[in-house]
């Protein structure tokens, strides 16, 4: 590659000093100054306008003013969860790539991926208005990934995606382009309590059993996903089971925003998402890691769907969100008990 290749308007012998600087540094505040808006002005930014005035998602308010959790919430996920660091990182699902820049500021390169062209644009612009040239925004469908390089990532984001698309797909292939040792994080996950309580809201909402919100929720708990397809929701119990089963190990899970591997003794996160149905939480966040045989794993649990596989997988959760189930639906239909 010749040395005059040009990036960003930035040479690429430069831009690879920027990556060694980046990845050496030993000042997180020194590497955090790339991003040149303060915590109030980040705050205050519309993402509306750097889309033309038009919301790509409508109906979530969130993109208007999506950085009002402040800059301080979103820097202290990404370190939090140790995702620091690396030469190269996969923000998967990215959306409007809200968690893109915060990644990028303390890892070298990273590639954010939505099938939202809006998103991507949207996303893509922001970046570009902060002054990042080591982001990469593509819009393509999370299938896209089976063209990714083997091994080629050290970081894998994916913060409230992996409960809308199939996860046995997501997670087989988030093992195969990891570097041996790379870590995936998945953040905001979607609980069996967020079924517990959809169910629940959905009947007192309409009065009725046969609420479709209600409805959805009770085969969903029944049958361990929101749709056709695999299993897309988890409990913290069972995300070992979840890790083991596409041959990656768990490193810790726990309810959303109480995950920080800075500090091994002591769970100081926020508990941002943190409502809890009895036991179940409403999102749940789970550390991995690809261990490095990776490749000798059981093959054929890639070619058997997870639910066929391990049907009980989830049963202690939908046992009880089905015993909450009988339980409204007799308080509802006293005469029917
Ligand atoms: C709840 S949003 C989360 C976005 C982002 N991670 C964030 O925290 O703001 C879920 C995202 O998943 C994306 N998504 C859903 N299914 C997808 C698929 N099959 N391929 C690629 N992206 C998908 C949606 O477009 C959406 O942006």
């Amino acid at each position: 590659m010749a040395v005059s290749d040009v990036r960003g308007g930035r040479r690429k012998s430069d831009h690879m000093d920027l990556l060694k600087e980046t990845v050496t540094s030993t000042s997180m505040s020194a590497i955090k100054n790339r991003i040149r808006l303060s915590s109030d002005e980040l705050k205050a930014l519309d993402l509306l306008r750097f889309n033309h005035g038009a919301n790509p998602f409508p109906g979530d308010e969130s993109v208007a003013n999506a950085f009002r959790l402040g800059i301080d919430y979103y820097r202290n996920c990404v370190e939090r969860v140790k995702f620091t660091g690396a030469q190269k990182v996969l923000d998967l699902g990215c959306g409007f790539g809200r968690w893109s820049p915060f990644l990028g500021e303390v890892n070298a390169r990273v590639v954010a991926l939505d099938r939202s062209q809006d998103g991507i644009r949207l996303g893509s612009n922001l970046c570009q208005d902060l002054g990042f040239d080591n982001i990469e925004f593509s819009a393509a469908d999370v299938s896209a990934l089976k063209n990714f390089k083997t091994e080629e990532y050290d970081l894998v984001w994916m913060w409230s995606f992996l409960q809308y698309v199939d996860r046995g797909f997501v997670l087989d292939q988030v093992g195969r382009i990891l570097k041996p040792g790379g870590r995936f994080f998945v953040g905001n996950y979607g609980s069996a309590g967020l079924m517990v309580q959809h169910l629940i809201q959905g009947i007192k909402k309409s009065g009725t059993i046969n609420d479709p919100l209600a409805d959805w929720a009770k085969k969903a708990l029944l049958n361990g996903d929101v749709g056709p397809g695999n299993p897309n929701y988890g409990t913290v119990e069972r995300c070992e089971e979840l890790c083991a089963f596409y041959g990656l190990k768990l490193i810790r899970a726990a309810p959303q925003g109480l995950i920080d591997l800075r500090n091994e003794n002591g769970l100081s996160g926020t508990g941002s998402a943190r409502k809890v149905y009895d036991h179940l939480d409403i999102a749940i966040e789970f550390v991995g890691e690809k261990p490095r045989d990776w490749a000798l794993r059981d093959r054929r649990q890639t070619t058997v769907s997870e639910k066929n596989r391990s049907p009980v997988f989830f049963s202690k959760a939908c046992d009880w969100g089905i015993r909450q189930f009988k339980s409204l639906y007799r308080k509802m239909n006293p005469d029917k008990t």
